[in-house]
């Protein structure tokens, strides 16, 4: 390991889980799984005990000083969230998560563009199951055409083949920011651009890509963008929602409740206007805090650290794994990475790998990671993932080493 790629600081005394690992199995936490789910630093979970222990009470609807003080945090990190990719405040909703996202922006598309049986609608084979499955429940017992545009051996969106969907005029394009398989980066502006010129709205996934990646949704022009916490030091169960100020008043809620409305009799319902009303019910308080805590700390380290951590430790990776005998590698090799490996060693299967990595302290993931569609056409095998953050180190990538060729000699 050179010197110089050493990492700056130990961003792992901030997250309690590797010295409580330890204490618990003796042994160190290698944690390459981000990309299921990253860390949570202690200063997260500790501002969400806050409104636990000392404001616990629901937002916006009463006056006592407790609910004054959650709305405020709320609020707060509505300010924080939105800010981190460059939006309003008033164009960012929360939802539970990335999946809740991609389900409700389905619904509220397809109501606002009158998608009918006959219309079409563009993805790539690259998307996760969060926005396949509900394509394929949503969408095609709707009769609307899905169109698949392919991808090229880098796993870019294949412009040729953009181009071509896009003549048949879909209406809508899902496509994603960043790959969970193979960290890489598409150029959403361009794409995004090319969408608007033939008429079409584009929403993109960033679930992979915030946190990792400096993301501004302005700079992109997208027409909605949603992610969630849990794979940028927040919580889990909570997740966002970004969608410009001119478009927000033409999507209607999908889910109903209390809080959106401005007036209710038997016979009709008003609606507020504004972005809270796509956030009916009581909403996961402390998760939304919790991933304004997350914001806070993210930008504490600085995006270009982030950045930088990650591409040096993705480098180091590649180059180590490259090395492991009979092994293929699936990802981004030549442009940003979000810190993501996927590999298959010939002869050994996925699930054996990681087991056997498990047990030794090692965390990654084995499978089709929620994009089957993408695996299977890449690979005739599930694949293993290798997942980076800012707070891994070279180390880790060592240790990790070491035992995958251990288990690759002892199971050949
Ligand atoms: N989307 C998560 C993954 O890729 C769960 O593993």
């Amino acid at each position: 390991m050179d010197v110089e790629n050493k990492n700056k600081k130990d961003y792992k005394r901030d997250f309690s889980v590797f010295s409580n690992f330890y204490d618990e199995y003796k042994k160190p936490l290698i944690y390459l799984d981000t990309a299921a789910s990253s860390l949570t630093p202690d200063c997260v979970v500790s501002k969400m005990n806050q409104y636990y222990t000392r404001y616990r009470s629901n937002i916006d609807r009463s006056d006592f000083v407790l609910s004054c003080k959650a709305t405020e945090e709320y609020e707060k990190s509505r300010d924080l969230v939105s800010g981190f990719v460059g939006a309003q405040r008033t164009e960012v909703f929360f939802t539970s998560g990335a999946t809740d996202a991609s389900n409700k922006l389905m619904d509220m598309w397809v109501d606002f563009l009158r998608l009918k049986k006959g219309d079409t609608i563009a993805v790539s084979v690259l998307e996760h199951h969060a926005v396949i499955v509900p394509i394929m429940e949503k969408l095609s017992k709707l009769g609307i055409i899905v169109l698949y545009i392919k991808i090229n051996l880098n796993y870019k969106i294949d412009l040729n083949s953009y181009k071509n969907i896009l003549e048949q005029k879909p209406k809508l394009v899902f496509l994603q920011h960043a790959s969970n398989i193979t960290g890489t980066v598409q150029d959403i502006k361009n794409l995004t651009a090319l969408a608007h010129e033939y008429g079409s709205y584009l929403v993109c996934d960033g679930s992979q890509a915030v946190g990792h990646i400096q993301v501004n949704v302005k700079d992109l022009d997208v027409d909605s963008y949603f992610w969630s916490s849990h794979k940028m030091c927040g919580p889990v169960g909570v997740g966002a929602v970004y969608i410009p100020e001119n478009i927000i008043a033409n999507l209607n809620p999908s889910v109903y409740g209390g809080g959106i409305v401005t007036k209710v009799n038997e016979a009709e319902v008003e609606y507020r206007e504004d972005i809270k009303r796509f956030e009916p019910g009581t909403q996961n308080i402390a998760g939304v805090i919790g991933f304004g805590a997350s914001v806070e700390y993210l930008e504490n380290i600085g995006l270009v650290e982030v950045e930088y951590n990650i591409k040096n430790l993705n480098h180091y990776l590649v180059k180590q794994l490259s090395l492991v005998p009979s092994v293929t590698l699936y990802a981004e090799l030549n442009g940003t990475n979000t810190g993501i490996v996927s590999f298959a060693i010939e002869g050994l299967h996925a699930h054996d790998i990681t087991y056997l990595l498990g047990v030794s302290g090692i965390a990654l993931r084995g499978g089709y990671h929620c994009s089957e569609p993408f695996v299977r056409e890449i690979s005739k095998v599930p694949l293993v993932r290798a997942s980076l953050y800012f707070y891994n180190t070279f180390e880790d990538i060592d240790i990790f080493i070491k035992r995958l060729k251990e288990i690759s000699l002892r199971l050949a």
